[in-house]
C-alpha cells in the first residue's frame, strides 16, 4: 500500500517539505493550507516537475479540507504565522496555539494513527499543544528542531575543517531557541571528537553561530525565515519513520524523567522507526552540559506556563 504524508501549511517550509517527500519517492503527499488556490497551485507545480524528477508520487493541494488526509502515515505541521511588526510574543504564541489546536484536531479526526512531526514555532510549545489536542501517545508527537540545529552545526564544522559534511556527526540538544545546547564532546569528524580538532575559542564561536542560526538567515532574507534546511530536517525524520530505519536523531520528545526532566518536550537523541519515537537515548552528560540542558528545559517550561496563562 502506498504511504501518505500530509503537510499542513503550504508556505515556504511546507511546500519545500512536500516537494522533498515527493522527489525522494517517499510517499503520496497532501498539502493543506487556509489560503485559497495556493496549496492546489503548489501541488500542481510539484506534480508537473515529476516527469523530470522521475518519481510517481501523487500530490494534491487542499484548502481547509482534511478529507484527503485520511489515514495519513505522517503529518508534518508547518502552519502558523510569523511575528509581525507591533505584535508581542504573547500575541504570536496565542495565535499559533489556536492554529495548532485547530489543525491537530482536524488531523486527529481523519488520521488517528498518524505520527505528527511538528515544525511550527515556538517549536517546543507547539509540541505541547499538538500533544494535548491530539490525545496521541507521546511516541507519535515529535518536534523538528534538533535535526536542523545539528545540521547547521555540522555545516559549520565542515566549513571550518574543509571536510565532507558526510564525515560529520553532531548533536544539538535542548529547546529550539537561544538556550539550545550544542554538545561538542559528542560531535565527531570521521569518529574523531571535534574538541581534538578545533581550538576552544573557534568551537565556542561555532556553537554561538549555531544558537543564532535561525536569526542569521532571517537577517539575510529579511522577509522570512529559513526553509530549505528546516524542510530537509522534517523530511529526514519522515523518511526514518516511513522506512523504519531506527535512526538516531535529535528531536523534541515528551520527557518523563529522562535527563531528570519531566512532562516537557525537549530536544534529545531519539530512535525513530515505524512507531515514531521508539527509544529515548540517554547519553551521559557532564555537569556543565546537564546544567545547560536543564536551563534550556526551564525556558520551555516558561513557555508552557505562558500558554496556560493565555488559555485562561
Ligand atoms: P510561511 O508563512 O511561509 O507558511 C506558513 C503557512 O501556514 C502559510 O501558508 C499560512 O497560510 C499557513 N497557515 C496559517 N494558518 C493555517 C491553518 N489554520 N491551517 C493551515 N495552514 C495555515 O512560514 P514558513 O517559513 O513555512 O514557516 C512555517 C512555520 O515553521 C513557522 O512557524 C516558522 O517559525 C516555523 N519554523 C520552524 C523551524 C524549526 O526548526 N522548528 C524552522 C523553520 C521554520
Ligand atoms: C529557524 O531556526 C525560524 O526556527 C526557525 O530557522
Amino acid at each position: 500500500m502506498r504511504k501518505k504524508v500530509t503537510v499542513v501549511g503550504a508556505g515556504n517550509v511546507g511546500a519545500t517539505a512536500a516537494m522533498r517527500v515527493a522527489e525522494k519517492g517517499l510517499a503520496d503527499v497532501i498539502l493543506v493550507d487556509v489560503l485559497e488556490g495556493v496549496p492546489a497551485g503548489k501541488a500542481l507545480d510539484i506534480a508537473e516537475a515529476a516527469p523530470i524528477e522521475k518519481h510517481d508520487c501523487r500530490i494534491v493541494g487542499c484548502t481547509n479540507e482534511y478529507l484527503q488526509a485520511k489515514d495519513s502515515d505522517i503529518v508534518i505541521i508547518t502552519a502558523g504565522i510569523p511575528r509581525k511588526p507591533g505584535m508581542s510574543r504573547d500575541d504570536l504564541l496565542s495565535t499559533n496555539m489556536g492554529i495548532m489546536k485547530t489543525v491537530v484536531k482536524e488531523v486527529a479526526s481523519v488520521a488517528p494513527q498518524s505520527i505528527l512531526i511538528i515544525v511550527s514555532n515556538p517549536l517546543d510549545a507547539m509540541c505541547h499543544v499538538a500533544y494535548d489536542a491530539s490525545g496521541f501517545p507521546k511516541e507519535r508527537v515529535i518536534g523538528m528542531a534538533g535535526v536542523l540545529d545539528s545540521a547547521r552545526f555540522r555545516a559549520f564544522i565542515a566549513m571550518e575543517l574543509n571536510v565532507s559534511v558526510e564525515n560529520i556527526h553532531a548533536f544539538v540538544l535542548g529547546g529550539h531557541g537561544d538556550t539550545m545546547v550544542p554538545i561538542s564532546r559528542y560531535s565527531t569528524v570521521a569518529g574523531i571528537p571535534i574538541t581534538e580538532l578545533i581550538p576552544a575559542d573557534r568551537l565556542a564561536a561555532m556553537e554561538k553561530r549555531t544558537r543564532e542560526g535561525g536569526a542569521e538567515i532571517v537577517g539575510l532574507l529579511k522577509t522570512g525565515s529559513a526553509y530549505y534546511a528546516p524542510a530537509s530536517g522534517a523530511v529526514e525524520m519522515a523518511e526514518a519513520i516511513l522506512k523504519d530505519k531506527k535512526k538516531i536523531l535529535p528531536c523534541a520528545a515528551y520527557l518523563q524523567g529522562e535527563y531528570g526532566i519531566k512532562d516537557l518536550f525537549v530536544g534529545v537523541p531519539v530512535k525513530l522507526g515505524e512507531r515514531g519515537i521508539e527509544e529515548i537515548i540517554e547519553i551521559r552528560l557532564n555537569e556543565d552540559e546537564q546544567k545547560a540542558l536543564h536551563h534550556s528545559a526551564e525556558s520551555v517550561h516558561k513557555l508552557v506556563e505562558d500558554m496556560k496563562r493565555l488559555a485562561k
